[in-house]
């Protein structure tokens, strides 16, 4: 189901996960790997290419939520203000969203409108994980190095203690056994609090 109004979202209480992240970061194309279709998720190179909230039922107990991009810079700044207001109010209103990916690209330092926005997460009481997205650009370890540096950042900012985080490629598989595990514990907890 695709829609830009919150209300509209499908209203089964099954536990959900939202992508989101940079326009471009890699959201959509995680998709495709987790669930491994080729395009499930519409990707682009070019970035703004996710406009609505998609979601992508799993199993028949979870959703995958793709989002548009944010700090895409070629939106107007009516369409921006639009965006923005039915992300916040998606993220706000949205009851069964157990965990938020916060996608950033491994290559780029941290970014300001990331941080801002992991920020408003942490005010909202919204659970969030990084993911790293594009692990295959670089050698083992620069990823290292990158993923401590970007931790470091946070916690020498105002986070007490860094998020859990998981290093992606969706070109090549990397990270799909992690998250997926990761997603499975997260339902289990959802379900058994519902019984
Ligand atoms: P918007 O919907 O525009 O916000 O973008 P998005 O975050 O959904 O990104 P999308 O999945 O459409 O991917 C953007 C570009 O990055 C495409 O050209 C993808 O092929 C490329 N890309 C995504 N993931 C990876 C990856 O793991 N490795 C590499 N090398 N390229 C990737
Ligand atoms: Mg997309």
């Amino acid at each position: 189901m695709s829609n830009s109004n919150v209300e509209k979202c499908p209203n089964e209480n099954i536990p959900e996960y939202a992508f989101i992240g940079r326009s471009n970061v890699g959201k959509s194309s995680l998709i495709n790997m987790l669930t491994d279709r080729k395009s499930l998720a519409k990707t682009s190179g070019r970035p703004g290419k996710t406009q609505l909230i998609n979601h992508f039922k799993i199993n028949e107990n979870w959703f995958l939520v793709d989002l548009p991009g944010y700090g895409y810079a070629r939106v107007s700044k009516k369409d921006k203000k639009t965006f923005q207001k039915y992300i916040t109010n998606y993220f706000e209103q949205r009851a069964q969203l157990v965990c938020s990916f916060v996608l950033v690209d491994i290559r780029h330092e941290p970014q300001k409108i990331d941080m801002e926005f992991m920020q408003w997460l942490g005010e909202n009481g919204i659970p969030f994980c990084i993911i790293f997205t594009k692990a295959d650009k670089l050698k083992p370890a620069i990823i290292e190095t990158n993923v401590n540096a970007y931790l470091k950042t946070m916690t020498e900012g105002m986070w007490e203690e860094a998020p859990q985080y998981f290093v992606t490629s969706s070109s090549k598989k990397i990270g799909r056994e992690a998250l997926l595990q990761f997603v499975d514990q997260v339902n289990t907890d959802f379900f058994a609090r519902q019984s």
